[in-house]
C-alpha cells in the first residue's frame, strides 16, 4: 500500500517551492517509514533549490527531523513501529574501506531508501540529502534512524538531524576543541551558533564570534559567545587577534562558506593552528592562498562534513546533555511554522532573521 501525504517539492532551479501530493510506498527490506513530527529549515534545503546541490529535480525538500517509526520492512531489526527517532543522512555501510578502516564517519556507500517517493504522476522524487522529510511521512533506510530518548521534544531533538549537529561535530570532533583553547566562528546562523555551543560544551575559554549582523552576534552570546565581532566594521583577523593575546585562534570555524570568510579564518588562526570549513561553497567559487602561507602557517586545514558525526553515537549523548539542560537546543528555534510556510522560511533564512524555522507536523 502507498501512502498519499502532503510534501514541500523544488520543481527546478531558483523556483518557489509548492506543496504536492507525494505518494509514499509501504516499507520494503531494511526500510522505513516515518510519521515526520518536525523537521527544521536548513540553508542546504535553499542550495537545492538554488541547483547549487545538484540537478536531480524534482526534490522533496527537508532533511532536519525527528519523528515516528510508522511501519518497518522486512530484516529491520534496529528500529520498531512506535520508536522515537532522529533521521539522519549518514546510515553507515560497514564495508566499505572507510568503514572497515574504522573511520565510518567518511562511509562512502551510506544507505538510502531503495525505492522512490514519487509525484502523483508517477514522477520520481530527489529527496534532500536521501531523507525528504517536509512532508508528513517519508521513506529511509532503517539505519537513517536513530532512536532517541521519547521525552526530548522533536522540534528540538530534529535539529541534531543535520545543521545544528554539523555546527557542534565542527567544533567538537573535527575541531578537537578541547579545554581552555581559543575559538572564532565565521558566521553565525544555525551552524555557526552550534560551532560556538560545541566549543562551549568542550571548554574553550575564549569563544569569538564574527558575524556581519549585529543580531546574530547578539544571539551567539547565547551559545557560549565570550566576544563579538561584526566583520562588516572591524578587521576579523586582527580583531581575534587581538582578543588572543597577538596570536590568533587555535581554532577557526568557517560557517559561511565563501572564499573571503575562508581566507578570514585561514589567517585568523595561530600558527599550527585548524581551520574548519562546515559552510558549503558554490561550484563556480575559487580560493586562492600564497602557498608560502599555507606552508609557514602549519597546521591543519580541514573540512567537516555533518560535523564527522556518527548518528547512533552523538544524537543520543547529546539528547541527554539537552535533557539536562547543559546544551539548548530550544534558543536554535526562531519559529515554529507550518508545511505550506518553507518558502516563506526561506526569504526570512536570507534576509538573515532566522537562526531555524522549524515545520511542526
Ligand atoms: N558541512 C555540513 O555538513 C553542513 C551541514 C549543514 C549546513 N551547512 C552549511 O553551513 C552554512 C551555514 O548554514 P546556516 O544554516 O547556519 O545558514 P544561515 O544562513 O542561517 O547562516 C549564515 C550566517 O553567515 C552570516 N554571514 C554571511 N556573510 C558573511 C560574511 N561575509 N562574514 C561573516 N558572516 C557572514 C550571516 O549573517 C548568517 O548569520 C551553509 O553554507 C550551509 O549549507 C553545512
Ligand atoms: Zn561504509
Ligand atoms: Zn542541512
Amino acid at each position: 500500500m502507498a501512502h498519499e501525504v502532503r510534501g514541500v517539492v523544488a520543481r527546478g532551479k531558483g523556483q518557489p517551492v509548492s506543496l504536492e501530493t507525494v505518494v509514499v510506498p509501504d516499507p520494503g527490506p531494511g526500510e522505513a517509514l516515518v510519521a515526520v513530527q518536525a523537521c527544521g529549515v536548513c540553508h542546504t534545503d535553499l542550495h537545492y533549490r538554488e541547483g547549487g546541490i545538484n540537478d536531480d529535480f524534482p526534490f522533496l525538500l527537508g532533511h532536519e527531523a525527528a519523528g515516528v517509526v510508522e511501519a518497518v520492512g522486512e530484516g529491520v531489526t534496529d528500529v520498531a513501529p512506535g520508536d522515537f527517532v532522529i533521521l539522519n543522512w549518514r546510515a553507515v555501510c560497514g564495508s566499505c574501506r572507510a568503514c572497515l578502516r574504522g573511520r565510518p564517519q567518511y562511509c562512502f556507500a551510506t544507505h538510502n531508501a531503495t525505492q522512490k517517493m514519487t509525484l502523483a504522476d508517477g514522477t520520481p522524487l530527489s529527496p534532500a540529502l536521501g531523507i525528504g522529510a517536509f512532508a508528513d511521512k517519508t521513506l529511509v533506510a532503517a539505519g537513517q534512524c536513530t532512536k532517541v530518548d521519547p521525552s526530548a521534544s522533536p522540534v528540538a531533538a530534529g535539529l541534531l538531524g543535520c545543521g545544528i549537529m554539523a555546527g557542534l561535530g565542527a567544533a567538537i570532533n573535527t575541531g578537537g576543541v578541547t579545554r581552555g583553547d581559543s575559538v572564532a566562528v565565521i558566521g553565525c546562523g544555525g551552524v555557526g551558533d552550534a560551532a560556538v555551543a560545541g566549543a562551549h560544551l568542550a571548554g574553550a575559554t575564549t569563544i569569538i564570534a564574527v558575524d556581519v549582523d549585529d543580531t546574530k552576534l547578539e544571539w551567539a552570546r547565547r551559545f557560549g559567545a565570550t566576544h563579538t565581532v561584526n566583520s562588516r566594521e572591524t578587521d576579523p583577523v586582527e580583531a581575534v587577534r587581538e582578543l588572543t593575546g597577538g596570536f590568533g585562534a587555535d581554532v577557526v570555524i568557517e560557517a559561511v562558506g565563501r572564499p573571503e570568510t575562508y581566507k578570514q579564518a585561514f589567517y585568523a588562526r595561530d600558527l599550527a593552528g585548524t581551520v574548519v570549513l562546515v559552510g558549503v561553497p558554490t561550484p563556480e567559487m575559487r580560493l586562492e592562498l600564497p602557498l608560502l602561507d599555507v606552508f609557514g602557517r602549519g597546521g591543519a586545514l580541514k573540512s567537516s562534513w555533518y560535523g564527522d558525526c556518527l548518528p547512533s553515537r552523538d544524537f543520543p549523548m547529546l539528547v541527554s546533555l539537552y535533557r539536562q539542560g547543559r546544551l539548548d537546543l530550544d534558543a536554535f528555534v526562531t519559529e515554529t511554522i507550518a508545511l505550506e510556510d518553507v518558502e516563506a522560511a526561506f526569504e526570512k533564512m536570507h534576509r538573515g532573521e532566522v537562526l531555524r524555522s522549524v515545520v511542526v507536523l
